[in-house]
């Protein structure tokens, strides 16, 4: 029977998914701020030192039925994911500090907290890491992979994940690294074929990022994507996503300013109101802000950051509230702020008959602490994904746009930005691979 309030769309029942027995194994490329914070989150949330907060695969509930009927589970409780008990970390770096060392370098959480979880983490030490300056000019890697090519790079990290594949039931690849020059696609990354004889040929379109998510896809292992870099958007890697039941999903954490722009931003479109100005800056002062302070890395980022207002208010749907509007995002390395990022926007609206109006967003947060439950979420997520029957071979899972300022789609799709819209599709998208009746918000027969 169909309850109120969805569109009917009542959805095969699966009832098929494998369920996450065994060990997960979770392979983070860059063990810096976000990557230990979550590693070090999640040791202490098995503790029971802290609770997870910020994660919606935690702490979220999935309401089911109708709105009558109080059904309303954990949503860990209603998809098969993994316990975080059965999680296991390793990771590559370019640099061979442990994770409890990188993580008090990082400074994000304090020393009381990590002394408690020192013997844990000081026991994971990065791989040697697929590594390019050219790609990333403010960083000078000592701990890094040699090989006579690309190919030979991909080689090794394949190695490296079928050793750690002996040591575990599953495997998730998530890219925590820094923030790559700005790369366009080209002929290399059009098809698998082309992307194999690149990396033969050394092509310099193929990224350290690309090297590390080749060998993911191609051992079937699911990848995400938390920064800007061109990584897995290209023809080639989606091709092999779909071939080897690896899903994909979107690029870079979405978590301080975009965060709030993709709340924001729905709220005056919904309204009608018109923007003629929106101006962000922020000021930063971890090792993210000083690969940001070098110009191809910005690039890459701004990118990544400017799209999302367009997408959200169509001005060629509505050009008279959003066509000229002034977009301007800055990013300051600022060192005494240290992770502690603090972000400004300042956003010139107008309203009836055009009279114009302003609003100041200052939002000082903390950029590690927003990304975190966001990478355990994704990571999560997918090996879900890889799991479900209906979403193992798709490729890219839109569904986890939630989670990122760069949506990967179908060819030919515009990307959703709107974090509500997001936040419903990600739970239908639960709803259905659990054969689940899909959630309208339509409630006509609550009126009967
Ligand atoms: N913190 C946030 O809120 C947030 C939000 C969105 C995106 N991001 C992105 O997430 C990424 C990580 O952020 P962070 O604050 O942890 O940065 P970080 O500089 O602290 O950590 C990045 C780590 O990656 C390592 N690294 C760089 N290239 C590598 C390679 N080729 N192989 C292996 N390791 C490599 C670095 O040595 C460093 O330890 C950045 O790209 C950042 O832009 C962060």
């Amino acid at each position: 029977m169909l309850s109120e309030e969805q569109g009917g769309q009542k959805t095969a029942a699966t009832g098929t998914m494998a369920r996450a027995t065994g060990k997960l194994g979770v392979m983070v490329v860059g063990l810096g701020a976000v990557a230990t914070t979550m590693i070090a989150g999640v040791e202490a949330v098995r503790r029971g030192l802290a609770k997870p907060i910020g994660s919606l695969t935690q702490m979220g509930t999935i309401r089911l039925g109708k709105r009558t009927d109080n059904q309303s589970p954990l949503i860990k409780d209603f998809v098969p994911l993994a316990d975080l008990n059965d999680v296991v970390f390793t990771g590559w770096d370019i640099f061979e500090d442990n994770v409890y060392e990188s993580a008090a370098h990082a400074k994000v959480l304090d020393e009381k907290t990590l002394e408690k979880l020192k013997p844990y983490l000081e026991t994971i030490k990065p791989l040697s890491a697929v590594f390019d300056q050219y790609y990333v000019k403010r960083l000078h890697g000592t701990h890094v992979k040699k090989g006579k090519n690309k190919r030979d790079l991909a080689d090794q990290v394949i190695a490296d994940i079928q050793a750690f594949k002996k040591t575990v039931d599953r495997v998730v690849m998530i890219w925590c690294g820094s923030t790559e020059i700005f790369l366009e696609p080209t002929a290399v990354h059009q098809s698998v074929e082309a992307f194999e004889k690149g990396l033969e040929s050394n092509d310099i379109g193929i990224a350290p990022s690309q090297i590390y998510a080749y060998a993911a896809l191609s051992q079937g292992v699911p990848f995400a994507n938390g920064a800007p870099n061109l990584t897995v958007d290209v023809p080639a890697m989606i091709e092999l996503s779909k071939r080897n039941a690896a899903p994909i999903c979107g690029k870079d954490f979405k978590t301080g300013q975009t965060f709030m722009k993709t709340v924001l931003a729905p709220a005056f479109k919904a309204r009608m109101l018109g923007v003629s100005g929106w101006f962000s800056t922020n000021i930063l002062g971890n090792r993210d802000g000083e690969v940001l302070d070098d110009p191809e890395s910005f690039k890459t980022k701004e990118e990544s950051k400017l799209g999302s207002l367009d997408y959200i208010f169509q001005p060629e749907l509505y050009p008279d509230l959003y066509k000229d509007i002034y977009h301007k995002i800055r990013i300051n390395y600022y060192p005494p702020r240290g992770d502690d990022k603090e972000a400004w926007d300042n956003i010139d609206i107008f309203g009836w008959l055009g009279y114009p109006m302003q609003l100041k967003v200052n939002f000082l947060c903390r950029d590690s602490i927003l990304a975190a439950p966001i990478a355990l979420d994704l990571v999560l997520f997918l090996d879900l994904a890889k799991r479900a029957p209906e979403l193992r071979y798709r490729g890219i899972q839109e569904w986890l746009s939630f989670y990122l300022k760069s949506p990967q789609t179908a060819a030919g799709l515009y990307p959703e930005h709107d974090l509500f819209i997001q936040s419903m599709k990600l739970k239908n998208t639960l709803r259905h691979i659990m054969g689940a009746d899909l959630i309208t918000h339509l409630g006509l027969e609550y009126y009967d």
